[in-house]
């Protein structure tokens, strides 16, 4: 069960939080896996610790943004039968404090850099007759967050995506999914508090972990688990679908 012997994956933003804990668990369970990251030093970690543990693991330095970077990365892979588009990066502030160039930003990470590494990878994927992306939504996809203007835009953008490709490559035997997280406690949540909330950052961060109705932040490791089912052969019937992995965020806030 869970085997992704043989398979290469790509992740993006494998480097730190959530796609360091699927870089792991998926070169783990066999998989050769391809980070592409930002930082180059941080994906270099994971990688190292990848290896160690007895896996197979390459580092390519590139802004997902970019196309060319992206297309330069998928021209040194020559097998992708999974990709996980997880790099995304936030923006805090309604509509009145998301200027033009926040609104650029996010969108040429979170949807762009998403579309980028699709565009490179399904026609991989095609090639070897078959696939399983995974896209890294967000509960902000679902529900209107406080001050998360751009960012949920964004993440409605790839639930959107997410089922064009899904419907568009069915039979081409390529799966896409969603994955929507409520809050997991990454770097990315704790550099967002600390940019954003400076002095009460204990304060907010418990406020945060009690935003989910179970009482605490998700982990990176039971977001990596759910991303290792949905990207096996085992969840092979699966695709179009979005799953919120949220402490019952959505249902339960009541
Ligand atoms: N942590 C949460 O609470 C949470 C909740 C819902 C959704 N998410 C989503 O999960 C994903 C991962 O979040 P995380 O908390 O692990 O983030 P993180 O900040 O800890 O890690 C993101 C990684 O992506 C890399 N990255 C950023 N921009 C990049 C770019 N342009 N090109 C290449 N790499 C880039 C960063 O260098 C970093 O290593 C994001 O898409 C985020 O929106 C996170």
């Amino acid at each position: 069960m869970f085997s992704l012997k043989n398979k290469h994956a790509v992740i993006t933003g494998g480097g730190s939080g959530i796609g360091r804990a699927i870089s792991l668990l998926f070169a783990k369970q066999g998989a050769t896996i391809h980070i592409i990251e930002l930082n180059a030093d941080a994906a270099q970690q994971t990688a190292d610790e990848a290896i160690a543990a007895g896996g197979q693991a390459y580092v390519y330095a590139a802004d997902i943004s970019q196309q060319q970077q992206v297309l330069d990365v998928f021209a040194k892979i020559n097998r992708v039968d999974i990709l996980v588009n997880n790099a995304g990066i936030a923006h805090v502030g309604n509509l009145e404090r998301t200027s033009p160039d926040d609104l650029d930003r996010i969108y040429n990470v979170n949807v762009k850099g998403a579309y980028n590494a699709l565009y490179a990878a399904i026609p991989k994927m095609k090639a070897i007759g078959g696939g399983a992306i995974v896209n890294m939504a967000s509960i902000a996809a679902w529900v209107g967050i406080t001050d998360r203007f751009a960012y949920s835009m964004s993440k409605g953008a790839i639930m959107a995506m997410s089922l064009s490709v899904a419907r568009d490559y069915l039979a081409d035997n390529i799966r896409c999914n969603t994955i929507s997280p409520a809050r997991v406690h990454t770097p990315f949540v704790d550099g967002f508090i600390a940019k954003n909330y400076p002095g009460k950052e204990e304060e907010i961060f418990e406020k945060l972990s009690k935003s989910q109705p179970i009482g605490r932040m998700g982990k990176p490791e039971e977001v990596a688990a759910l991303a290792l089912y949905l990207c096996s052969d085992q969840a092979g019937f699966i695709t179009g679908t979005d799953y919120p992995i949220d402490g019952g965020f959505i249902t339960l806030n009541n």
